[in-house]
């Protein structure tokens, strides 16, 4: 039985080892799959003995997606760009880093939600460590145009500039805005942020979703959150990060394991658990 594993702090409510049985299940695989919590400060020697009694691959979730960027022996191009590993994996005794949030969050809104990104007007909400993760294979997707804006410009910027030769060579207009200065309409709006999690709201002009964009939070919980609910009231069609949960899992199962896991039938059995 070979073994796989999902590293956070806290790690406790994570629906990983769930998830990622599921998918064996379905695909017939002989795995086992845990949570890990190695305390604030272990992740490093944790992941380390993980990989050294046979850990074939890992999952990496918050606060150690840089730290497991780092541990890698070799970084993918998804994980570099984005400075940050959600996936590890075991391969001739090295392991390999690898990023699957970003190829997540495009397959959900593109397949799951059927929203187009090629051509669309994104406005990117957020320039943490989760914009920072999904920007890559957003501007992969050809958006006419890719608007950053975020509470603390410098730091939009300081994105914007990181990722400035991939737009080019993909053609994108990328560009940052404050809130005061956004350019409406956009067809579709992500929030990257984390202010769904303090149950906030980032502030946002009125007219953002008069011309009814789809509208995306990145965040997932039993309730909407008040991001989605804001859109909902002005009548934007709206989704959650559930579906993109399952499929940055659903690639990283494929990374591991060479089979595509039926990722809508775990997002359902999770949603109709989800309180
Ligand atoms: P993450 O890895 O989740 O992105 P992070 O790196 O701490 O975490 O980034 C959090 C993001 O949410 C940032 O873009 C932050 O804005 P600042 O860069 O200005 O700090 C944003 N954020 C958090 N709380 C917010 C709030 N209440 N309103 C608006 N933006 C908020």
């Amino acid at each position: 039985t070979d073994r796989y594993a999902v590293f956070g702090h806290p790690v406790a409510h994570s629906k990983s080892p769930f998830i990622h049985h599921a998918f064996a299940e379905q695909t017939g695989q002989d795995l086992r799959y845990e949570a890990i919590d190695p305390g604030a400060e272990g992740f490093a020697a944790a992941a380390r003995r993980f990989f050294a009694e046979g850990g074939k691959g890992a999952n990496v979730t918050l606060p150690f997606k840089e730290q497991a960027l780092k541990l890698a022996d070799e970084a993918l191009p998804r994980a570099r760009e984005a400075g940050a590993a959600n996936t590890l994996i075991a391969r001739g005794g090295r392991i390999l880093a690898d990023n699957t949030d970003g190829v997540g969050l495009v397959r959900d809104v593109t397949q799951h939600h059927g929203v187009p990104l090629a051509g669309a007007e994104v406005l990117l909400l957020g320039a943490g460590g989760a914009a920072r993760g999904v920007l890559g294979p957003l501007l992969r997707e050809r958006p006419q145009r890719l608007v950053l804006a975020n509470r603390t410009p410098a730091r939009a910027e300081a994105l914007a500039e990181a990722f400035a030769a991939l737009a080019a060579e993909t053609g994108v207009r990328l560009e940052v805005h404050t809130w005061e200065t956004l350019r409406l309409p956009f067809t579709v709006v992500i929030n990257a942020t984390s202010a769904s999690l303090a149950g906030e709201l980032p502030p946002l002009p009125p007219e953002l979703f008069a011309a009814r964009p789809f509208v995306y939070d990145m965040m997932y919980g039993a309730a909407p959150t008040p991001f989605l609910r804001e859109a909902a009231r002005h009548g934007a069609r709206t989704a959650d990060g559930l579906g993109m949960l399952v499929e940055q899992a659903a690639e990283s199962f494929f990374l591991w394991r060479g089979v595509r896991p039926d990722a809508q039938a775990v997002y359902e059995r999770l949603r109709a658990a989800l309180t």
